[in-house]
C-alpha cells in the first residue's frame, strides 16, 4: 500500500516552520496541493512575517509540487474563513485540515496572567475551532473530510509550568470526541497526534543526545496516515516521535457500586477507594451515552421511561 494524496487538497496550520512545516512537505512530497499558512511569529507568539511560510511553499514548488502560501492567523474568525477560501479558490476543494499552529506561554499558576492564559487557548483550542468550522461545510458537501489536530502530552498527562497550554491541548482532544460523532455521517474523520518532536519549541527542554532522533518526519509518518484515505478511523489519539506510535486513550476503571438506595456516603467512598481508582479493568467508551448506559442499565426499566 502507498499513501498518496493525487486530486487532494489539505490545509496546514502553522506550516512555515517545525512540525507543520515537515507534514506540508511530507503531504505535498505525496501528490497533495497545500495551503502553507503561518503568520510567521515567536514561540510567544509575537510579530508577524510573511518568510517562513513563503520558504515552504517555494520548497514545495521547487520539487514539483503545487503550494499557496497563507499569512493569516488561525486565532482569528475572518483569517481562518480566508485561509479555507484560499484553498478553494486556487484549489478548488478542501480534503485534508491539519490544525498545528500553536505558541507557547509558560509560567507556573501562581503567576500565570490571565491574558497568557487566554492567548494560548486562543491558538491551540479556538484556532482548530475556526479553521475546522471554517472546512466543516465543503467537507460536508463532498461527503469527505480528514482532520487531524495537534495535541500534546502536556494536556494528556500534565507538565509543569504548562497550564494554559495543557488545557488547551485536552481541550482538542474533547473536540475531536464529539466531532467524531458530528463527521461520521459525511465521512469527515477527526484524529489527533501528540507529537515529540526537537522543533524551535521544544529542543531546549530535550537531552541533547535524544535530537538527532526527534525529527518532526516521525511526526508527519502519523498526520499523514491520519490524513489519508487509507485511515478510516474517528477520535483516536496517537502519540507518535522518534519511530514510537501509540494511541492514547481516555480509560475508566471497572468501578464499585454502592448502594444506591442509602444516603450518599461519602466514609463508604473513602473505604472503596482503591478499588474505585483501580485501573486493572478499564474500559474506553465510544461516547458518552455508552457511559451513561453503564450506570442505568442497572437499574431495571420502569413504567414511567415508557
Ligand atoms: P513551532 O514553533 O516550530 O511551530 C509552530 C508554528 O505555528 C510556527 O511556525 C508559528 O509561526 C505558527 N503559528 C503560531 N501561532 C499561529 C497563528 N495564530 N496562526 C498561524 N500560525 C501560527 O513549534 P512546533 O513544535 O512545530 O509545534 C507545532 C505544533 O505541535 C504546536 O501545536 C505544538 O503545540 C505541538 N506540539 C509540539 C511538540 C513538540 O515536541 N515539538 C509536542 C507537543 C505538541
Amino acid at each position: 500500500m502507498s499513501i498518496r494524496f493525487d486530486g487532494r487538497v489539505a490545509l496546514v496550520t502553522g506550516a512555515g516552520s517545525g512540525l507543520g512545516k515537515a507534514h506540508a512537505l511530507m503531504l505535498a512530497a505525496r501528490g497533495a496541493k497545500v495551503v502553507v499558512n503561518d503568520l510567521g511569529g515567536t514561540v510567544s507568539g509575537e510579530g508577524r512575517s510573511t518568510s517562513a511560510a513563503d520558504q515552504v511553499v517555494t520548497q514545495i514548488r521547487s520539487s514539483g509540487g503545487e503550494a499557496l502560501a497563507n499569512y493569516d492567523s488561525v486565532a482569528e474568525p475572518a483569517g481562518a474563513r480566508a485561509m479555507v477560501a484560499a484553498a478553494v479558490e486556487k484549489f478548488s476543494r478542501l480534503d485534508i485540515l491539519v490544525n498545528n499552529a500553536g505558541i507557547l506561554r509558560d509560567k507556573t499558576f501562581a503567576k500565570m496572567e490571565v491574558a497568557d492564559f487566554r492567548a494560548v487557548l486562543e491558538v491551540h483550542l479556538m484556532g482548530s475551532v475556526l479553521c475546522t468550522q471554517a472546512a466543516w461545510p465543503i467537507m460536508k458537501e463532498h461527503n469527505y473530510g480528514r482532520i487531524v489536530m495537534t495535541s500534546s502530552g502536556a494536556g494528556l498527562y500534565g507538565n509543569f509550568g504548562q497550564s494554559n497550554y495543557g488545557a488547551a491541548k485536552m481541550a482538542l482532544v474533547g473536540l475531536i470526541n464529539v466531532l467524531k460523532l458530528e463527521g461520521a455521517r459525511n465521512g469527515i474523520l477527526i484524529n489527533c497526534v501528540a507529537p515529540i518532536a526537537a522543533t524551535r519549541m521544544t529542543e531546549a527542554l530535550m537531552p541533547k543526545h535524544s535530537l538527532p532522533h526527534l525529527k518532526s518526519e516521525w511526526v508527519s509518518a502519523a498526520v499523514a496516515y491520519l490524513a489519508s484515505e487509507a485511515c478510516q478511523v474517528s477520535g483516536h489519539v496517537i502519540s507518535a516521535g522518534a519511530g514510537y506510535f501509540a494511541r492514547a486513550q481516555m480509560m475508566e476503571a471497572e468501578g464499585v457500586w454502592l448502594d444506591p438506595h442509602s444516603p450518599a456516603d461519602p466514609d463508604a467512598v473513602a473505604a472503596a477507594y482503591d478499588r474505585i481508582s483501580d485501573l486493572s479493568n478499564a474500559t474506553a467508551f465510544g461516547s458518552a451515552p455508552e457511559y451513561i448506559d453503564k450506570v442505568l442499565k442497572r437499574f431495571a426499566t420502569t413504567a414511567t421511561d415508557a
